[in-house]
């Protein structure tokens, strides 16, 4: 028989995430979009090796406490994602909520009662799927996202409670918890960013800044999706950027080893004429893009065959095309060459402050701001330099050919 002394070093050493957090290990990881399973990205299309945390996308909300949903993300996959990323020694976690599934979570932690309840949901779904970790993509506290949440003043204080309670329970200490979350610190009763979320510190493993949607249709000109850095920019070109972001969130009290930087492997398409995109090089032999071009709002370029032509959101309100370009979009869309880089015939701009490359086809005149290779080591880089915990990919199913999974890799030295 083994002595007690070894048997608890044996139980350390088998000790689940949370348990490890002193250890450090570094987040390497991306969402796995359960809907485009069926429209080219199965699970056998995941770079299992390069990753350590896969999170399934998304489990929704429900107008009951009761329940959440997996309808809209082809839930059917769920508990195979769970055994091939077991079996690649990948952590699965959940995202609950999303721009559409989180529109029930202000009332689902808005009462102690509701509170319990919904920690019983989320840890009962967790038991049920083996799941390592669970992602509450709340879009956002206090702060109206898709324009029909439920939404009170006190979310991001409910919200704590609602954390505070699940990682008491046995499940809760048992796995990774993270937020999904916007470049501004949750927001506090008054509306503003919080001055202080310290407390989520001490309940979530770390917060997951979506560094991304930025810049798009609903910008005043063409700007950086996903922006690296924006101190730099001209002053109203300052719209958030992963080193605002951090600044803000560190100086609310979330330590930079509890913050993982989202990162984009799509882009956002603008409809911008020759004069606007080239400025007074328009009529010049040698054109050359210009910064923050006007954009023709009125007329949204659809993006790549993920895209959605347009159609009427869960809120009962119309939407036209996203304009989306993931990266093997580009590829396919004749943007980029199967390397990633401009195809021949493309105008080209890489903005050295946001770490932001463009590309523009004059016949379509649809202009991109998307991430390369050049912007993504950019940013892996960052992710090493400030002490982040590491980056997460929205989505796996965004690259082509691991050209930015590859990329990140290389820099972030994890
Ligand atoms: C999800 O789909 C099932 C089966 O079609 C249905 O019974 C259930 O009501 C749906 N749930 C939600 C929240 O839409
Ligand atoms: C508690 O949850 C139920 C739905 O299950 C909801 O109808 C009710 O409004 C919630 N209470 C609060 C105070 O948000
Ligand atoms: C917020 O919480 C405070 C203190 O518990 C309470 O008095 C107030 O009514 C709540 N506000 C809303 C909008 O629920
Ligand atoms: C804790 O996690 C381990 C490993 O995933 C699992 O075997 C165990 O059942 C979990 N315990 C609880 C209480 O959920
Ligand atoms: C080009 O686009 C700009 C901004 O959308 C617009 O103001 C201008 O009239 C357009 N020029 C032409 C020639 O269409
Ligand atoms: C913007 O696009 C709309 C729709 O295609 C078009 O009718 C309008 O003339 C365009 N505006 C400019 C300034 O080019
Ligand atoms: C640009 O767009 C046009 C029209 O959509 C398309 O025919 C062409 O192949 C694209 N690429 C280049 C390099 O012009
Ligand atoms: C960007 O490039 C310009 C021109 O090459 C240079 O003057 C500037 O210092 C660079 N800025 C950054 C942030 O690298």
């Amino acid at each position: 028989m083994l002595p007690t002394t070894i048997l608890v070093l044996i139980a350390l050493a088998v000790a689940p995430a949370y348990a490890s957090k002193a250890a450090d290990a570094k987040v390497a990881a991306a969402w796995y979009a359960g809907f485009h399973a069926e429209e080219g990205f199965p699970l056998s299309k995941v770079s299992w090796n390069k990753y350590n945390t896969l999170i399934y996308s998304f489990a929704e909300t429900t107008p009951s406490v009761h329940s959440v949903t997996l309808n809209g993300s082809d839930g059917g996959l769920l508990p195979q994602f769970v055994e091939e990323a077991h079996k690649n020694g990948v952590k699965a976690h959940i995202s609950i909520g999303g721009w559409t599934g989180g529109r029930w979570y202000s009332t689902n932690v808005g009462s102690a009662a509701n509170r319990t309840a919904f920690v019983k949901t989320v840890t009962d779904f967790v038991t049920k799927y083996n799941l390592d970790g669970v992602n509450f993509d709340w879009e956002y506290p206090n702060n109206q996202g898709i324009g029909c949440n439920t939404i009170n003043a006190n979310d991001t204080a409910n919200f704590l409670a609602y954390l505070q309670e699940l990682r008491k329970t046995p499940v809760g200490a048992n796995i990774t918890l993270s937020a999904a979350t916007a470049v501004a610190p949750f927001m506090d009763a008054s509306g503003s960013p919080s001055s202080d979320v310290s407390g989520f510190a001490k309940v979530l493993d770390y917060v997951a800044i979506m560094n991304y949607d930025i810049w798009g249709s609903w910008s005043s000109a063409v700007g950086p999706n996903s922006p690296l850095d924006d101190s730099c920019a001209p002053a109203a070109d300052q719209q958030g950027s992963a080193m605002s972001a951090v600044k803000a969130w560190t100086k609310a009290g979330i330590p930079a080893n509890q913050i993982v930087l989202g990162v984009a492997s799509y882009g956002h398409s603008f409809s911008v004429n020759a004069t606007s995109a080239f400025g007074s090089s328009a009529t010049k032999a040698t054109k050359a893009l210009v910064a923050y071009p006007a954009f023709n709002a009125s007329n949204q370029p659809l993006g790549d065959k993920w895209d959605d032509t347009g159609s009427v959101d869960v809120c009962g309100v119309y939407e036209g095309p996203g304009g989306d370009w993931d990266l093997w979009g580009l590829v396919d869309g004749g943007f980029l060459d199967q390397q990633g880089n401009p195809a021949k015939g493309i105008y080209y701009r890489y903005d050295n402050c946001s770490q932001t490359p463009y590309v523009y086809n004059t016949t379509s005149e649809v202009m991109v701001s998307f991430d390369n290779t050049q912007s993504i080591k950019a940013k892996g880089a960052y992710v090493k330099q400030a002490g982040l915990l590491g980056w997460a990919f929205w989505e796996a199913g965004g690259d082509y050919n691991d050209i930015l999974l590859d990329a990140i890799h290389s820099t972030s030295g994890f």
